[in-house]
Order: structure tokens, then C-alpha cells, then sequence
């Protein structure tokens, strides 16, 4: 189940915004490794790596800053159209990030999830994941909701497909489908909906990330390069994001 803050906003009532104690859900298109490794006259798969090592320094820094939920866009649907070794390389991170982290960040009582499409994924990456979700489920420090194979288009025909089943199957009746039972048909129902969504490097758009899920988000966009990107780069947005007025709609 969503939890109420998304939910309350169908009632005109999420006026108290963040800062409640599910604490702040920050989302972040980690954008640029392939920039941050020309600049060096190095492969992209380089600046990739130099991402995770990004990755954990924010992963590290956001509870401390608040942050209990931190969505990370790690592979969009639309990634497949990379050239394969580049495909293979993002994988290849992901399985070494897993293995070589998934006790510290356990320790660290971080909670793993995916959103994502698990069609498409191979199967060794599939066990990973379901291990490292399974591992560490009852974690509360932070929530990391790794996006892999995630597109907001396909998430929200999806949750489509899942509505008019349901229906069709007497489970649903079509009176019942409101905003907070939609939700609850997405990838993303056990968490709130992101409060700031970051973009590094430059550009200014969302990319098919959380697209239901970003209708009342906060943006920040930095020049940053997703590997410069440090604790410093995210207390830096945590401030900038206590100085936004968040109104949902209202005045
Ligand atoms: C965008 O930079 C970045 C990605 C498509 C992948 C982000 C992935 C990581 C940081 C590492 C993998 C994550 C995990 C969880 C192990 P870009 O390649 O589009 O950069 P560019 O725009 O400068 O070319």
C-alpha cells in the first residue's frame, strides 16, 4: 500500500510536504559518465565505474541528510539501444556492485528494491536482485530503489493491463478505481513518491523516470557530472529543496 503522503493528496490534504517522519525521498538520473570519461580520453564503461563509486558515496551520505528513500535511474528501457559492450559493462557494474556491497549496505540496514521491468533481464541478475531484496527487507535506514529496465511509460500501461484484468475478473469494481488505487497497481506502491528528482549534467529533462510519480516533485538540475557528484553535491540540493515551497495544487 502507498504510503498516505501520495495518498492524501487526492484529498487536497499533503500540505505538510516533506521533512514527516517517512523522512525524504530524493530520485536521481545519475547523468554524464560517458562525458565525465571523455573528458579523460577514456572509454565510457570508465565513467560508469567512476558512477557506482559516486553511487556509494551518496548512498552513504543521504541518511544522514534525511534522505530515507533514494531512487537511482540505473538502466531505462530505452538503454538497450546502447551498443551491447556498453549494455554489458552497465550489467557487469551491477553485478559486482552487488556482490561486492550487498553486506556492507546490509549492515548499513539499507533496504534494496528494484522497479523495473524483470522481462529482458538475465537470469543470473534476476536471483541477485530477489537475494539482495530478500536479504534485506526488514532494513529501514534507507530504502535504495535501484530503477533497472524501468520506463514510467510502460510502468503506467502496465498498471494499466493489471486494472482492466482485475476488473474483468469481478476483483475491481470500475468505482473503485481512483488515484490511490491506481498507485497501487505501480512499480513504485511500497514508497512515497519522490519529493526531488535531481538530474546531473546538464540536462533538463525526465527521460521516461517516474512519470506518475514525479506530478507533484521538486527538480534540481546541476552541471555536475553524475561522477563528481558527491555528499557535498547532495547536501547542496538538500538545502536547495528546504528553500521550495511545496503547494500540491494549493495556494
Ligand atoms: C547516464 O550517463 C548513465 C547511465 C545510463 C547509467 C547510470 C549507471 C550507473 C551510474 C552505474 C550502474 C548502477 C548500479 C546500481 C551499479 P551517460 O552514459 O548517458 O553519460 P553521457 O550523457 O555523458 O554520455
Amino acid at each position: 500500500m502507498k504510503s498516505t503522503r501520495s495518498v492524501l493528496v487526492d484529498d487536497n490534504q499533503a500540505l505538510r510536504g516533506s521533512g514527516d517522519d517517512e523522512g525524504l525521498h530524493f530520485a536521481i538520473i545519475m547523468d554524464g559518465n560517458g562525458r565525465w570519461a571523455a573528458a579523460r580520453k577514456m572509454p565510457r564503461a570508465f565513467g560508469h565505474k567512476a558512477g557506482v563509486d559516486a553511487l556509494r558515496g551518496v548512498v552513504e551520505a543521504a541518511p544522514k541528510m534525511g534522505i530515507k528513500t533514494l531512487s537511482i535511474y540505473a538502466f531505462s528501457t530505452e538503454n538497450w539501444r546502447r551498443p551491447s559492450e556498453e549494455v554489458d559493462s552497465l550489467f557487469n557494474l551491477l553485478r559486482q556492485f552487488v556482490k561486492s556491497d550487498l553486506a556492507r549496505l546490509h549492515k548499513n540496514n539499507v533496504k534494496i528494491r528494484i522497479q523495473g521491468q524483470r522481462q529482458g533481464l538475465a537470469t543470473d541478475i534476476l536471483k541477485l536482485i530477489d537475494d539482495a531484496e530478500v536479504l534485506t527487507k526488514n532494513n529501514n535506514a534507507l530504502t535504495l530503489v535501484i530503477c533497472l529496465n524501468y520506463g514510467g511509460q510502460s510502468e503506467i500501461v502496465e498498471a494499466t493491463k493489471a486494472i482492466a484484468e482485475d476488473v474483468q475478473s469481478g476483483k475491481l469494481a470500475i468505482n473503485q478505481i481512483d488515484m490511490a488505487c491506481f498507485e497501487d497497481y505501480l512499480l513504485s506502491k511500497d514508497w512515497p513518491n519522490p519529493d526531488l528528482i535531481i538530474r546531473t549534467a546538464g540536462e533538463k529533462r525526465l527521460s521516461n523516470f517516474l512519470l506518475w510519480q514525479s506530478a507533484y516533485s521538486e527538480f534540481a538540475f546541476t552541471e555536475v557530472l553524475w561522477p563528481d557528484f558527491d555528499a557535498n553535491c547532495l547536501q547542496t540540493m538538500v538545502s536547495e529543496y528546504s528553500k521550495r515551497q511545496r503547494r500540491f495544487g494549493s495556494v
